[in-house]
């Protein structure tokens, strides 16, 4: 039964996006800067709801957990979410302020990876993500009980795929300037 499905599996295609041009000479210092600029290009794109990602947390117990979220802001301060503070994410992340996030932009062959601390949005910010949402969206919310919480990123790795294999890595960390970044290509898949 599991030779059968592997065989299944192998027969279904996989990264069969195209990545669009970049200029590795031209990166910007800032992750952040090239997050948005990858985030638009997926929106000229049209590509299906490239705000959605998947974020990955651990509570106390230290098993890792993970779910589709919707990125709510991005820039200096990082990336955004929302959800409640009841939620077992928000439980997760009480116990342990950290979190990674994965976007992945499927037609152009790109994911983006982060990993960092969270830190809770104070109220009003929090009340204000909850104002923005449907009247029905707020009715099922819990006084008291929705949160924004921002991920500050200690590492980003921008991934794009390349018809050879030799896949596109370039990932940031900080440096004493600031941030830096490495390039690398790789066969991974
Ligand atoms: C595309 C997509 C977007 C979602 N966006 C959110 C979101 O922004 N906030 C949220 O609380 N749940 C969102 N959900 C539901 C979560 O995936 C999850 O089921 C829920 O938040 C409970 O997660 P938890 O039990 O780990 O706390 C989304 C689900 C999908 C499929």
């Amino acid at each position: 039964m599991t030779d059968d499905v592997r065989r299944h599996l192998a027969q279904i295609p996989a990264l069969t996006g195209t990545a669009p041009s970049l200029d590795l000479d031209g990166l910007p210092d800032d992750p952040m800067a090239l997050f948005l600029t990858w985030l638009d290009q997926a929106v000229d794109a049209e590509v299906a709801e490239p705000r959605t990602m998947t974020l990955a947390t651990a509570g106390a117990d230290g098993l890792p957990d993970a779910r589709m979220l919707i990125l709510k802001d991005a820039g200096e301060r990082g990336f955004a979410f929302a959800s409640t503070a009841s939620s077992r994410k928000g439980a997760q992340v009480s116990e342990n302020p950290a979190a990674a996030l994965n976007f992945w932009w499927q037609p152009q062959a790109r994911a983006v990876r982060v990993q960092g601390p969270v830190v809770e949005a104070d109220a009003a910010e929090s009340a204000a993500d909850l104002a923005a949402r449907s009247p029905e969206a707020q009715s099922l919310v819990a006084e008291g009980d929705w949160r924004l919480w921002w991920v500050r990123p200690e590492r980003i790795e921008f991934w794009q795929g390349s018809p050879d294999r030799k896949h596109l890595r370039i990932v940031y960390t900080p440096d004493d300037a600031g941030w830096r970044h490495d390039i690398g290509r790789a066969d991974g898949s």
